[in-house]
């Protein structure tokens, strides 16, 4: 099984290239299903999830074909409406096909995602957003089935919590609905404004991008579009982080600094230098230490619904904050289960407790950080401790690190790139 073998203790220096937003493109690859022809996308990641979207949409019947950044997906032959077990297990997001095949078809069959390693993951708040909108929906033999005999209609539906995947599966089954669709307390990540974006490119009418509240007119027809993804401020954070836990001066390029309003005051408030330009950031120690890290202060972090600090860069955060002084508290708001990354953080030499949805993190002095033998558990713990490896004295070797390719695109070749010591190994113990 493939490994990530790291050399832990060199800063990083030089220029980082920003890839487009995982999050961003599944939504965006679904909605090709919302009407036959050809859609272009611009600056899709090529990542395992990614790849495993398009698979999902070629067992729909879609084609599709990948010329450098730019995806071409022709959804003309739409032939089935089914997402199987198989596929739905490895992704989660597949559920991101219910919207818009209820809208093209008038039906969807489903395997539902089952849990994941950070929590239970439920979609009640989708399925009850459809029923709003006159569909049918029956749970068999863990298939979610959603059918309307008739065009859905307009309706308000309220999101007990803004579920992000939960307000874009609303949106692209409410755009040729008959009549109006509001969505209150939806999701305002700006994931949700680059489908907002694309969808209203290719026809729809929907207010309130940005917002907590949506409101979608039906409309009777929809066109192919050419749909542009927003760079990925969870890769952006996740690289951000790393500066701050090495040492060194690095340009993260093609990026948004408007998307990342939190980390960047936390980072700035544990020492670290963070200017921002135009699609770019230059990030480096206020204060450096003697081995060239920064001198950083401890943090308290609370996990909040966007703008507040994104849940999924609370594993790469807690992987900073092991070596800062004094002690932070970071609290998990979103998910029930968002600390498998501590137990292994704790064999590279980390403090750790948990309390709760809390984690108390007491930072040890960087020479306490030795490389161990560590396993990924899920996509942000496996970033999690790619930094606590490159800060790390020693060797770090993390397994399972297929959870590390389903969201970072070439993250061992660009990290190569500003001077870590890091690359593939095989183990056949894991
Ligand atoms: C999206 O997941 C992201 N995934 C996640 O990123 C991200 O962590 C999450 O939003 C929160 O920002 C994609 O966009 C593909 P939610 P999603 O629905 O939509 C509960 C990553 O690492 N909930 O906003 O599935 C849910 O259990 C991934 O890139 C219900 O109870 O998250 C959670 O506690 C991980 N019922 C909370 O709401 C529902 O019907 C927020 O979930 C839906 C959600």
């Amino acid at each position: 099984m493939d490994t990530i073998i790291i050399e832990g203790g060199k800063p990083l220096n030089g220029t980082v290239e920003i890839s487009g937003a995982k999050n961003a493109a599944l939504p965006i690859l679904a909605a090709t299903l919302l009407v036959g022809g050809t859609h272009t996308i611009k600056n899709v990641p090529d990542l395992r999830d990614t790849r495993t979207m398009l698979k999902l949409l070629e067992t729909l019947g879609a084609s599709h074909k990948r010329e450098g950044r730019t995806v071409y997906v022709d959804t003309s032959g739409l032939s089935g409406a089914e997402a199987p077990y198989d596929l739905v297990k490895t992704m989660r997001a597949s559920v991101l096909v219910l919207g818009p095949l209820l809208t093209r078809a008038g039906y969807a069959r489903v395997s539902l995602p089952g849990g994941c390693a950070i929590g239970a993951r439920p979609i009640n708040y989708h399925l009850r957003g459809f029923s709003c909108l006159g569909v049918t929906t029956t749970l068999a033999q863990g298939y979610v089935e959603a059918r309307c005999e008739t065009t859905m209609t307009g309706a308000t539906v309220y999101f007990d919590i803004p579920t992000v995947t939960g307000t874009e599966n609303l949106l692209m089954a409410s755009v040729m609905a008959r009549g109006t669709t509001i969505i209150k307390n939806a999701a305002r990540e700006p994931e949700v404004g680059n489908l907002i974006d694309m969808l209203v490119a290719m026809g729809a009418e929907i207010e309130g991008r940005d917002t907590d509240r949506l409101t979608v007119q039906g409309v009777q027809s929809l066109q192919p579009a050419t749909t542009t993804i927003i760079p990925d401020r969870i890769e952006t954070g996740t690289y951000l982080i790393a500066v701050a836990a090495t040492g060194g001066r690095v340009d993260i390029t093609q990026c948004e600094p408007t998307h990342l309003p939190a980390l960047t005051e936390k980072l700035r408030t544990a020492g670290v230098t963070i200017e921002e330009g135009q699609e770019k950031f230059t990030v480096s120690c206020s204060e450096q230490l003697a081995d060239n890290r920064c001198r950083l202060e401890s943090v308290d972090v609370k996990t909040l619904v966007y703008p507040g600090f994104p849940t999924d860069l609370q594993a790469q955060f807690m992987a900073l904050m092991i070596q800062a002084d004094g002690t932070s508290i970071i609290h998990e708001t979103i998910f029930e289960n968002r600390f498998m990354h501590v137990a292994e953080l704790q064999r590279l030499g980390a403090d750790i407790t948990i309390d709760g949805a809390s984690a108390v993190v007491r930072g040890v002095e960087p020479t306490g950080l030795c490389g161990a033998p560590v396993m990924a558990t899920d996509l942000r713990a496996s970033a999690s401790l790619v930094i606590a490896g490159l800060a790390a004295r020693g060797t770090t070797e993390i397994s399972r690190i297929y959870h590390l390719e389903r969201g970072y695109e070439n993250m061992i070749d660009k990290l190569q790139a500003l001077g870590a010591t890091i690359y593939k190994g095989s183990s056949s113990l894991v």
